[in-house]
């Protein structure tokens, strides 16, 4: 039942919040000076292109890689450019006790951490009925579990700090059934963590935002692959794959104060393939 007039007339003591104190310029919203962003599957794709974004706006970054080790010398890289400090660490994110070791070790590291980007995953792409179990929970381990626990340790942070910042890489699968690919583990691994991640939100609300996104097919190694790459062009409303570079403006703008009233939001990136 919904509340009377009378009811909503009550003033609940500590409402309406303050206005975040944040600049009203947008550019310097966007700034992320002295911000420390951790980025999982940081060596290579949507990972790099997120790492990149962050120390272009000025952020300081830990990049997150599991077998890539390329990510030592991106890092580098990035430190060289933009004059922030970045590390690579090696973790799986399967592995609960990885997660929480390197998460305590980044923060003895940088300090804090300001936003976490929970982006690692994976795909076994087959129908149900031709997938083993093992193939089932190596995508449930990463793809679910390894948000979980990344989610988990980075929200204790957030907690002890009193702020901070997750942003979950979910997929337009957990919208829509690929086709032609029958791959319904993916699909659900994607859905579970979009919903987490909103959940999230509402768990965390006095502490820290918590928001989704879910990309469309993006040419990276997880894009589509060379039997649906024409099936990609044709759904998609723009006929194409994104770019990397297409997403880092999205990551920025929920990492950054730009997004300050931002939470529980799961935003859609993908040239227009969910509309028909
Ligand atoms: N590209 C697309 O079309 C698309 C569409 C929708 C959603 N996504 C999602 O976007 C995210 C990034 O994918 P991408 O397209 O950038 O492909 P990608 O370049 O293959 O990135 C996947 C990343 O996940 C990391 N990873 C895999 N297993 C891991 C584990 N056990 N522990 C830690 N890291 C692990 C990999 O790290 P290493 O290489 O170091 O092993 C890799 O950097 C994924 O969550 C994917 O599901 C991608």
């Amino acid at each position: 039942m919904s509340m009377t007039f009378e009811d909503c007339a009550r003033v609940r003591p500590g409402f309406p919040r303050p206005f975040p104190d944040t600049p009203s310029n947008v550019m310097e919203q966007f700034q992320m000076k002295g911000k420390v962003v951790a980025v999982t599957g940081a060596a290579d794709g949507l990972g790099h292109a997120i790492s990149q974004a962050m120390a272009e706006a000025g952020a300081h970054v830990a990049l997150w890689y599991n077998s890539n080790n390329v990510a030592i010398e991106k890092a580098q890289d990035l430190e060289k450019q933009h004059g922030v400090k970045a590390s690579a660490y090696k973790v799986d994110v399967s592995d609960s006790t990885q997660v929480s070791e390197t998460i305590a070790k980044v923060v003895k590291d940088f300090g804090k951490i300001d936003v976490f980007v929970a982006n690692a995953g994976m795909a076994i792409s087959k129908p149900i009925l031709e997938q083993s179990l093992d193939e089932y929970r190596k995508q449930m381990s990463v793809n679910v579990d390894g948000i979980v626990y990344c989610s988990k340790y980075a929200g204790e942070v957030f907690a002890r700090q009193g702020y901070g910042n997750l942003i979950i890489t979910s997929s337009m699968s957990a919208h829509i059934v690929n086709a032609p690919t029958d791959q319904p583990v993916y699909n659900a691994t994607k859905a579970y963590v979009t919903h987490f991640g909103k959940s999230l939100a509402r768990e965390w609300r006095e502490f820290a935002r918590v928001n989704i996104v879910s990309p469309g097919f993006f040419d990276t190694k997880m894009g589509a692959s060379p039997q649906t790459v024409h099936e990609a062009y044709r759904m998609s409303s723009l006929g194409r794959q994104g770019h990397v570079k297409e997403i880092k403006g999205l990551y920025l703008y929920l990492a950054s104060d730009a997004s300050t009233y931002m939470t529980g939001s799961d935003v859609i990136i993908d040239g227009g393939y969910v509309l028909p």
